[in-house]
């Protein structure tokens, strides 16, 4: 079951009649975790609106205004023309639930969002980014949209990317042009992207005030809070075995991948008894590497299992900055989003 992030059915279906075409979903299958990088076929597909059928990049056009001294209209060809930047990075919904599929990771590539900000000469009272995409929501008469703050705007690794994988970007991931925002939520990875639009304060239109928030519950004397998803909280996932398989024998494979947003995995940790006893699981080296930012890092655990029997899994990560998924999901977040508690998995051994 997808979740559907913070949109009332009612409004999904709204879209539907009006445009007579659905938007396109689909979830990444864990137990074909084989390779680092997530092939783009089996990569998790997330729209919320019909995806626009842009079949040429030739009249595709990107334009960057608002709060800079320069406006830009910068054709395809142009964009190819500025230096290129390429990193492997992991999408991963903000909606995404434990051991769910709505995560990916793969190469990137295109222009850093920077060099096109530094053309535009950002006035001094710039302070976010407004990234709009070209598929319409005619329900709320805007294009779908997002922003960011223009720290994360301007750094090196925010990227522009006309390829996935190697590969010119397909029409569910963007075709010609998405944002690739490292390390955050990918809600922010903004697809057929159109225009950059500079703003002068926080942006309060539909798409940042309504889904993809972090809403804490009243507590004593604290009214409700509600602030935008950001960067990515650590966690891992079992790609095998899943939930209700069947082992047989005393020797396997445990096997997975974590991810900790802008920072590195640390360590994944591995428990066979329900959680009262954990070991380390390795991480697999990264094109010979450590764990990297960005980009998830798969793991494996042999496990030599003592007696047939049923087992419960479970695991857990920490990253390099300290952070270490919660056991359970906290009490007082009223949202969908962030799920990052222990998964755990279990299996009959006969
Ligand atoms: N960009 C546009 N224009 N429209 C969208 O609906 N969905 C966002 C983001 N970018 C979306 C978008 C969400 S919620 C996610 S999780 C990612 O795209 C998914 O990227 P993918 O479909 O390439 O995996």
């Amino acid at each position: 079951m997808l979740a559907l992030a913070g949109l009332p059915r009612r409004w999904l279906s709204a879209q539907v009649a009006a445009t007579g075409e659905k938007p396109y979903n689909r979830g990444f299958d864990f137990s074909l975790l084989y390779d680092w990088l997530t092939p783009t076929a089996l990569f998790f597909v997330r729209e919320h609106l019909p995806a626009p059928s842009i079949s040429s990049s030739s009249d595709w056009k990107l334009s960057i205004d608002g709060a800079v001294k320069q406006p830009l209209e910068i054709s395809f060809e142009d964009l190819l023309a500025q230096e290129s930047v390429e990193l492997a990075a992991t999408l991963e919904c903000a909606g995404n639930s434990v051991g769910g599929g709505m995560i990916g990771n793969a190469q990137w590539s295109g222009t850093s969002l920077r060099s096109l900000l530094e053309k535009a000469q950002l006035l001094p009272e710039a302070q976010f980014v407004r990234l709009w995409g070209a598929d319409r929501d005619s329900s709320q008469d805007t294009n779908y949209f997002r922003s960011i703050p223009l720290a994360k705007a301007m750094h090196a690794d925010t990227l522009l990317a006309t390829k996935m994988n190697g590969e010119v970007l397909p029409r569910h991931h963007g075709f010609p042009l998405r944002a690739v925002i490292p390390g955050w939520y990918s809600m922010d990875s903004v697809k057929w992207l159109r225009r950059v639009e500079v703003l002068t304060s926080e942006d309060t239109g539909w798409w940042m005030s309504n889904p993809y928030r972090r809403q804490i519950r009243a507590s004593a004397g604290e009214p409700e809070t509600s602030t935008p998803v950001t960067a990515v909280q650590v966690k891992a996932a079992f790609s095998q075995p899943l939930d209700g398989a069947v082992l047989i024998g005393r020797e396997f494979t445990v096997r997975g991948a974590a991810w900790a947003g802008e920072q590195r995995v640390r360590k994944v940790e591995l428990s066979t008894d329900g959680g009262k006893s954990w070991q380390a699981a390795r991480l697999l080296p990264v094109e010979g590497g450590d764990a990297r930012p960005y980009a998830w890092v798969l793991w494996e655990y042999e496990w030599s299992i003592p007696d047939p029997g049923k087992y419960e899994l479970v695991v857990r990560a920490g990253d390099d900055k300290g952070r270490v998924q919660p056991p359970e999901r906290s009490g007082e977040r009223i949202d969908m989003h962030e799920l990052n508690y222990y998964q755990k998995v279990r299996c009959l051994v006969s």
